[in-house]
This record gives structure tokens, C-alpha cells and sequence, in this order.
């Protein structure tokens, strides 16, 4: 297939707020060594985009500043030397260091996944971010146990909603916080077995009523700041506390008095900073553990709303509303 020389792309034009997501052309990637050349069906938005957007996002030295975009699906239309997982005309989902909102992205083998069962190709755009950081933080780094208590803060975000799914198909008994009362159907749509609208009640209150008194056993945690002193008091003896943004600010005052009596666990970790040696194998265990359960419809794509790449300003703006539900996608 002969390969076109320019593209589209999405480049951040400034810092500033949405207009500042400009339609560019740009020449097509040339995969390097190692890289597959994608031609993009659908790209997923992420929060990490907002905040890169408006120069908040520490961005990893090797990252692309100037097109955003962390995850994207397509279709394989050149290989780089030595790339053999992969064959022209596969259909994959990657995960991106950056570069996603363009019609083309070259990216490392091993962070392509083949399109789990029953996926759409544009849906599987938004699929690669959310379901390695929810993997890496709830199982690999939280390790979730069967049985255990599992909340799930921001539970009608990508990330929430992919978490919720994901600790309900482990067996994990599963709490969700939202800012509605329709995101909190959302939650429980996805299986959770209570959500918590925290504009009309207190999600601690709350958590030790579902759980006896008891608290939960691991907390999955976008908010930080004012959360970390609440969620400590809501959390059970050995229980964990998982940090994947800083949403509501970085720093705390911390009880470390009931860290000690109740030999809790503080941790948190980025996603977009590993190797791809580690990214590589993240993308391996999923596809081995996480993508049969599409088949048996235990997980599923929950897609808000899909833009035109050129209308990434607008989308951009719908997710800083947050009235969103679950993945907002671009397609070229
Ligand atoms: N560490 C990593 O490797 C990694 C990887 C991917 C994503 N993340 C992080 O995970 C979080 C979710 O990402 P996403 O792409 O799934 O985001 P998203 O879909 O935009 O969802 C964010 C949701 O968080 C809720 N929220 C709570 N406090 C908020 C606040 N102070 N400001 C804005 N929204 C607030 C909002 O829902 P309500 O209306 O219910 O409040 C909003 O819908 C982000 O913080 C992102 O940076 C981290």
C-alpha cells in the first residue's frame, strides 16, 4: 500500500485552553527500529492530554511535546527493522508515549495489542491507557485479592469505569464515588455494588457503613489532596492506598499515627514515564488475562462520545466539564 507523505495531526499550539489544539499537516512517521507504523482509527482522550495542554503534565524527556495523544487503535501499514510480532494490515490498539491525535503514529511493538474479542476497532482506541493503569495499580501494585473491598474514586471516569469492571470480574466486592446521581448509575451499570454520590453524602461515612465498620481493603485514588486524610480513615487493617492523580492537589496532611496502627500502605505510580521494556510486558499480561474477559462480556468499551480529530478543541472542552461518562474518542 503506498503510504501518503503528509498527515493531519493535532498539535498543542501554546499552553493555554482548548484553542490551542490547532489542525497541523505534518510528514508521516517513518517507524525506527523496533516500531510499527499505525494508521489511526480512533484515538483516546485522556485527562494526562488537559494537563499536558495547560503545562502541568511532567512530561518524560523522551515524550513528544508538541501532538498529544496516549493510546490509539488502527491498522499495521509499515513495519520498522527487526518488528515482527506484528504484520502489515493487523489490526492493533498501543499504547503511545504521545503522538495519538494524528492520522498516523509510529510506536514500539511491544506496546501494540491485538483488539480484544468483540471490540469495534474505533472503540479499541480508548482501551490500551485505561486498562494498563488500572492493571499495573489495582492488581500488579495494589494487589487486589478476591473477597476484598475495592473503591474506586472518579468511578464514571476512563479509569473508574475500567476499574470498577475489572474488581467486579475479580470477585472484589466494589464501591465507586461520583459527582451525580446519573454517573452513579453509570457505576453500578459497570458492577459496582454501591455507588456514592460525594455531593450528597460523605464517602467515608458511607464506605464504613457498607463494610460494617471495617473500611476497605485497597482505594483507587485520582483526587488526592483533602481525599488522603479522609480515605485513610476509611481504609481496613493492611489496606491500600493506590494514587494515580492528583486531581484536588498534591499535597496532605497525613494521620500517619493510623498509617502505623493499621499498617497501611501509601504508593502511586505513572504510567507514561516507564520503559517500553515495561510497558511491554504490561500490554503482554493483558492481552493473557484481561482480554478473555471481553469475550465473556465481563469487561466492555464504555465510549462517551466520539469527535472528528479536528474537533479535539471541543472535545477537550467536554472533558474538562466532566460530564462525561467513561472514554471520549477522536477519529481521524
Ligand atoms: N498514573 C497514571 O499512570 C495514570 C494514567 C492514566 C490516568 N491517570 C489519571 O487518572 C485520572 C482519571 O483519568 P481519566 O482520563 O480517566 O479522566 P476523566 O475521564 O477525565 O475523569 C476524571 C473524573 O474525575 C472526577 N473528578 C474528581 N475530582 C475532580 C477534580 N478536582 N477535577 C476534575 N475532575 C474531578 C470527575 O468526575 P466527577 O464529576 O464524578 O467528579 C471526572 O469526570 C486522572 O487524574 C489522570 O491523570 C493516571
Amino acid at each position: 500500500m503506498a503510504l501518503p507523505q503528509s498527515m493531519t495531526a493535532i498539535e498543542i499550539t501554546a499552553i493555554g485552553g482548548p484553542e490551542v489544539l490547532v489542525p497541523v499537516t505534518r510528514a508521516v512517521p517513518v517507524p525506527g527500529p523496533g516500531e510499527v507504523l499505525i494508521k489511526v482509527a480512533a484515538a483516546g482522550l485522556n485527562r494526562a492530554d488537559v494537563l499536558q495542554r495547560t503545562g502541568l503534565y511532567p512530561m518524560p524527556p523522551n515524550a513528544p511535546t508538541d501532538i498529544p495523544g496516549l493510546e490509539a487503535s488502527g491498522v499495521v501499514v509499515a513495519l520498522g527493522a527487526g518488528a515482527s510480532r506484528f504484520a502489515v494490515g493487523d489490526a492493533v490498539c498501543a499504547l503511545l508515549i504521545g503522538g495519538g491525535y494524528a492520522e498516523f503514529v509510529a510506536v514500539p511493538e511491544p506496546q501494540c495489542m491485538a483488539i480484544p474479542p468483540g471490540v469495534t476497532l474505533v472503540e479499541a482506541g480508548g482501551i490500551p491507557e485505561t486498562y494498563c493503569t488500572v492493571w499495573t495499580n489495582v492488581f500488579d501494585r495494589g494487589r487486589l485479592a478476591v473477597g476484598e473491598v475495592f473503591l474506586a474514586q472518579g468511578g464514571s471516569s476512563g479509569i473508574g469505569i475500567t476499574a470498577i469492571q475489572l474488581a467486579k470480574a475479580h470477585g472484589a466486592r466494589v464501591l465507586a464515588t461520583a459527582g451525580s446521581d446519573v454517573k452513579c448509575a453509570a457505576c453500578v451499570a459497570s458492577g459496582a455494588d454501591r455507588a456514592i454520590n460525594y455531593n450528597a453524602e460523605d464517602f467515608v461515612a458511607a464506605t464504613l457503613e457498607f463494610t460494617g465498620g471495617r473500611g476497605v481493603d485497597l482505594i483507587l485514588d485520582m483526587v488526592a489532596g483533602s481525599y488522603i486524610a479522609r480515605q485513610i480513615t476509611a481504609m481496613a487493617r493492611n489496606g491500600r492506598l493506590v494514587l494515580v492523580g492528583l486531581m484536588g492537589g498534591a499535597s496532605a496532611e497525613v494521620d500517619f499515627a493510623t498509617v502505623v496502627a493499621r499498617g497501611l500502605y501509601l504508593t502511586g505510580s505513572s504510567l507514561r514515564s516507564r520503559s517500553i521494556a515495561e510497558k511491554g510486558e504490561i500490554c503482554r499480561t493483558l492481552e493473557a488475562r484481561i482480554w478473555p474477559l471481553f469475550a465473556s462480556r465481563q469487561t466492555w468499551p464504555v465510549v462517551h462520545q466520539v469527535f472528528p480529530l479536528r474537533e479535539a478543541a471541543a472535545a477537550h472542552r467536554l472533558m474538562e466539564s466532566s460530564a462525561h461518562i467513561g472514554k471520549i474518542l477522536l477519529v481521524p
